[in-house]
Protein backbone atom coordinates (compact mmCIF):
# COMPACT_ATOMS: atom_id res chain seq x y z
CA UNK A 1 0.00 0.00 0.00
CA UNK A 2 1.16 3.89 -0.92
CA UNK A 3 1.93 5.60 2.25
CA UNK A 4 -0.42 8.31 3.10
CA UNK A 5 0.58 11.74 0.74
CA UNK A 6 1.44 14.84 2.88
CA UNK A 7 -1.48 17.50 3.14
CA UNK A 8 0.22 20.05 1.65
CA UNK A 9 -1.15 23.90 2.54
CA UNK A 10 0.16 26.67 -0.14
CA UNK A 11 0.17 30.10 0.85
CA UNK A 12 -0.18 32.66 -1.11
CA UNK A 13 -0.60 36.48 -1.64
CA UNK A 14 -1.00 37.14 -5.59
CA UNK A 15 -0.77 35.48 -8.76
CA UNK A 16 0.12 32.06 -7.29
CA UNK A 17 1.72 30.38 -10.46
CA UNK A 18 3.98 28.68 -8.02
CA UNK A 19 0.91 26.93 -5.95
CA UNK A 20 0.01 25.79 -9.77
CA UNK A 21 3.38 24.18 -10.42
CA UNK A 22 2.60 22.57 -7.19
CA UNK A 23 -0.81 21.85 -7.72
CA UNK A 24 0.28 20.17 -11.38
CA UNK A 25 3.06 18.11 -10.07
CA UNK A 26 0.35 16.89 -7.14
CA UNK A 27 -2.18 15.27 -9.94
CA UNK A 28 0.40 12.15 -9.90
CA UNK A 29 -0.89 9.37 -8.12
CA UNK A 30 2.67 8.40 -7.35
CA UNK A 31 3.33 12.29 -6.16
CA UNK A 32 4.18 11.97 -2.06
CA UNK A 33 2.02 15.61 -1.21
CA UNK A 34 -1.34 16.52 -2.28
CA UNK A 35 -2.11 20.42 -1.98
CA UNK A 36 -4.97 20.42 0.86
CA UNK A 37 -5.63 24.20 1.39
CA UNK A 38 -5.06 27.28 -0.54
CA UNK A 39 -4.35 29.90 1.78
CA UNK A 40 -3.96 33.49 0.59
CA UNK A 41 -3.58 36.73 2.92
CA UNK A 42 -5.37 38.75 0.07
CA UNK A 43 -8.59 38.52 -0.27
CA UNK A 44 -7.97 39.15 -4.18
CA UNK A 45 -5.08 37.22 -4.56
CA UNK A 46 -5.84 35.59 -8.16
CA UNK A 47 -4.64 32.23 -7.03
CA UNK A 48 -7.78 31.95 -5.04
CA UNK A 49 -9.95 31.18 -7.60
CA UNK A 50 -7.37 29.60 -9.67
CA UNK A 51 -7.66 26.60 -6.48
CA UNK A 52 -11.29 27.33 -6.59
CA UNK A 53 -11.51 26.02 -10.08
CA UNK A 54 -9.53 22.73 -9.01
CA UNK A 55 -11.37 21.70 -6.19
CA UNK A 56 -9.27 23.22 -3.56
CA UNK A 57 -10.51 24.10 0.15
CA UNK A 58 -9.21 27.99 -0.92
CA UNK A 59 -9.15 30.18 2.23
CA UNK A 60 -8.86 34.15 2.62
CA UNK A 61 -7.95 36.02 5.75
CA UNK A 62 -7.52 39.38 5.60
CA UNK A 63 -4.19 40.21 7.72
CA UNK A 64 -5.46 43.56 8.23
CA UNK A 65 -8.71 42.31 10.40
CA UNK A 66 -6.39 41.19 13.33
CA UNK A 67 -4.90 43.69 15.70
CA UNK A 68 -1.24 41.99 15.30
CA UNK A 69 1.11 39.92 13.51
CA UNK A 70 0.60 37.42 16.06
CA UNK A 71 -2.95 37.54 16.09
CA UNK A 72 -3.73 37.02 12.07
CA UNK A 73 -0.87 33.81 12.72
CA UNK A 74 -3.13 32.43 15.29
CA UNK A 75 -6.18 32.57 12.62
CA UNK A 76 -3.97 30.48 9.92
CA UNK A 77 -2.80 28.17 12.43
CA UNK A 78 -6.31 27.60 12.96
CA UNK A 79 -7.09 27.07 9.73
CA UNK A 80 -4.45 24.81 8.87
CA UNK A 81 -5.41 22.46 11.83
CA UNK A 82 -8.72 22.01 11.00
CA UNK A 83 -7.95 20.61 7.75
CA UNK A 84 -5.17 18.94 8.86
CA UNK A 85 -2.30 20.20 7.56
CA UNK A 86 1.31 18.61 7.41
CA UNK A 87 3.32 20.99 5.07
CA UNK A 88 3.47 24.56 4.23
CA UNK A 89 4.93 25.89 0.85
CA UNK A 90 5.03 29.55 1.43
CA UNK A 91 4.22 30.52 -2.61
CA UNK A 92 4.81 34.34 -2.79
CA UNK A 93 3.54 34.88 0.71
CA UNK A 94 4.82 38.09 1.16
CA UNK A 95 4.12 38.45 5.16
CA UNK A 96 7.05 38.20 7.51
CA UNK A 97 6.25 35.52 9.86
CA UNK A 98 6.87 35.25 13.39
CA UNK A 99 9.00 33.10 15.49
CA UNK A 100 5.89 31.73 17.41
CA UNK A 101 4.95 31.01 13.72
CA UNK A 102 7.49 29.53 12.47
CA UNK A 103 8.22 27.60 15.76
CA UNK A 104 5.04 25.59 14.99
CA UNK A 105 6.12 24.28 11.60
CA UNK A 106 9.71 24.19 12.40
CA UNK A 107 11.46 21.40 9.85
CA UNK A 108 7.39 20.99 7.93
CA UNK A 109 7.39 24.79 6.20
CA UNK A 110 9.10 25.93 2.71
CA UNK A 111 9.41 29.00 0.78
CA UNK A 112 10.70 29.52 -2.82
CA UNK A 113 12.68 32.84 -3.41
CA UNK A 114 13.76 34.43 -6.68
CA UNK A 115 17.76 34.37 -6.30
CA UNK A 116 20.23 32.01 -5.29
CA UNK A 117 20.12 32.03 -1.57
CA UNK A 118 22.24 33.68 0.65
CA UNK A 119 22.71 36.20 -2.37
CA UNK A 120 19.70 38.78 -2.99
CA UNK A 121 17.54 38.33 0.10
CA UNK A 122 14.80 40.10 0.37
CA UNK A 123 12.61 42.28 -2.85
CA UNK A 124 13.79 43.66 -6.42
CA UNK A 125 16.10 40.38 -6.79
CA UNK A 126 16.34 40.75 -10.54
CA UNK A 127 17.12 44.32 -10.56
CA UNK A 128 19.81 43.68 -8.06
CA UNK A 129 21.28 41.05 -9.97
CA UNK A 130 21.24 43.29 -13.05
CA UNK A 131 22.98 46.48 -11.32
CA UNK A 132 25.43 43.95 -9.93
CA UNK A 133 26.37 42.73 -13.05
CA UNK A 134 25.97 38.73 -12.02
CA UNK A 135 26.55 35.91 -14.90
CA UNK A 136 24.62 33.48 -13.23
CA UNK A 137 21.20 33.81 -11.02
CA UNK A 138 17.95 31.68 -10.03
CA UNK A 139 16.07 30.55 -7.35
CA UNK A 140 16.22 28.87 -4.16
CA UNK A 141 13.72 26.51 -2.02
CA UNK A 142 14.91 26.39 1.75
CA UNK A 143 13.48 25.67 4.88
CA UNK A 144 11.76 28.69 6.77
CA UNK A 145 13.67 30.21 9.45
CA UNK A 146 12.72 33.48 11.67
CA UNK A 147 15.14 35.31 9.85
CA UNK A 148 13.71 36.35 6.69
CA UNK A 149 14.94 34.40 3.27
CA UNK A 150 17.80 32.29 4.92
CA UNK A 151 17.25 28.22 6.13
CA UNK A 152 18.50 25.38 5.16
CA UNK A 153 18.32 25.26 1.88
CA UNK A 154 16.90 22.43 -0.44
CA UNK A 155 17.02 22.85 -3.64
CA UNK A 156 18.48 25.55 -6.43
CA UNK A 157 18.39 26.67 -9.80
CA UNK A 158 21.21 28.30 -11.81
CA UNK A 159 20.42 30.35 -14.89
CA UNK A 160 22.34 32.60 -17.20
CA UNK A 161 22.25 36.29 -16.85
CA UNK A 162 22.49 37.09 -20.75
CA UNK A 163 23.46 40.22 -22.66
CA UNK A 164 20.07 42.84 -23.31
CA UNK A 165 18.50 40.79 -19.70
CA UNK A 166 16.08 43.34 -18.28
CA UNK A 167 14.42 42.11 -14.60
CA UNK A 168 11.79 41.51 -16.54
CA UNK A 169 13.22 38.89 -19.64
CA UNK A 170 15.41 37.57 -16.61
CA UNK A 171 12.78 37.32 -14.05
CA UNK A 172 10.73 35.00 -16.43
CA UNK A 173 13.67 32.87 -16.97
CA UNK A 174 13.91 31.88 -13.19
CA UNK A 175 9.99 31.99 -12.74
CA UNK A 176 10.25 28.47 -15.91
CA UNK A 177 12.92 27.10 -13.10
CA UNK A 178 11.07 28.04 -9.99
CA UNK A 179 8.17 26.24 -11.61
CA UNK A 180 10.60 22.99 -11.86
CA UNK A 181 12.36 23.28 -8.49
CA UNK A 182 9.31 23.69 -5.77
CA UNK A 183 7.74 20.33 -7.01
CA UNK A 184 11.18 18.74 -7.04
CA UNK A 185 11.95 19.95 -3.38
CA UNK A 186 8.77 19.45 -1.91
CA UNK A 187 8.51 15.40 -3.22
CA UNK A 188 11.95 15.00 -1.56
CA UNK A 189 10.47 16.19 2.07
CA UNK A 190 6.88 14.99 1.66
CA UNK A 191 8.56 11.42 0.56
CA UNK A 192 10.80 11.77 4.23
CA UNK A 193 14.32 11.74 1.83
CA UNK A 194 15.52 15.28 3.14
CA UNK A 195 17.95 15.02 6.95
CA UNK A 196 18.22 18.95 7.73
CA UNK A 197 21.73 18.87 9.81
CA UNK A 198 22.52 22.81 10.78
CA UNK A 199 22.41 24.89 7.97
CA UNK A 200 22.91 21.45 5.08
CA UNK A 201 20.11 19.91 4.00
CA UNK A 202 20.89 16.07 2.89
CA UNK A 203 18.93 13.81 0.38
CA UNK A 204 21.24 10.41 0.35
CA UNK A 205 21.23 9.02 -3.01
CA UNK A 206 19.07 11.37 -4.48
CA UNK A 207 21.44 14.66 -4.62
CA UNK A 208 21.16 15.33 -8.58
CA UNK A 209 17.56 16.50 -8.09
CA UNK A 210 18.23 19.29 -5.81
CA UNK A 211 20.70 21.39 -8.22
CA UNK A 212 19.30 22.22 -11.79
CA UNK A 213 21.54 24.16 -13.77
CA UNK A 214 20.44 26.28 -16.77
CA UNK A 215 22.99 26.64 -20.06
CA UNK A 216 23.05 29.49 -21.69
CA UNK A 217 20.79 30.15 -24.71
CA UNK A 218 23.13 29.58 -27.96
C1 LIG B 1 7.78 34.16 -7.06
O1 LIG B 1 8.75 34.63 -7.97
C2 LIG B 1 8.44 33.82 -5.72
O2 LIG B 1 9.73 33.31 -5.86
C3 LIG B 1 8.48 35.19 -5.06
O3 LIG B 1 7.24 35.75 -5.38
C4 LIG B 1 6.81 35.28 -6.66
C5 LIG B 1 5.40 34.76 -6.52
O4 LIG B 1 4.87 34.41 -7.76
N1 LIG B 1 8.68 35.08 -3.64
C6 LIG B 1 9.42 35.91 -2.92
O5 LIG B 1 9.96 36.91 -3.38
C7 LIG B 1 9.55 35.56 -1.44
N2 LIG B 1 10.66 36.21 -0.83
P1 LIG B 1 3.64 33.41 -7.86
O6 LIG B 1 2.52 34.02 -7.01
O7 LIG B 1 3.28 33.43 -9.32
O8 LIG B 1 4.07 32.08 -7.38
Amino acid sequence: MRPARKRVAALISGRGSNMLSLMAAAKHPDYPAEIALVLSNKLDAAGLATARDAGIAAVALNHKDHESREAFERTMQAVLEEHAIDLICLAGFMRLLTPWFVGQWQGRMLNIHPALLPSYRGLHTHERALEDGVKIHGATVHFVVPEMDAGPIIAQAAVPVVDGDTPETLGARVLRQEHVIYPLALKLVASGATRIDGNRVTTGERASERLLIVPTPV
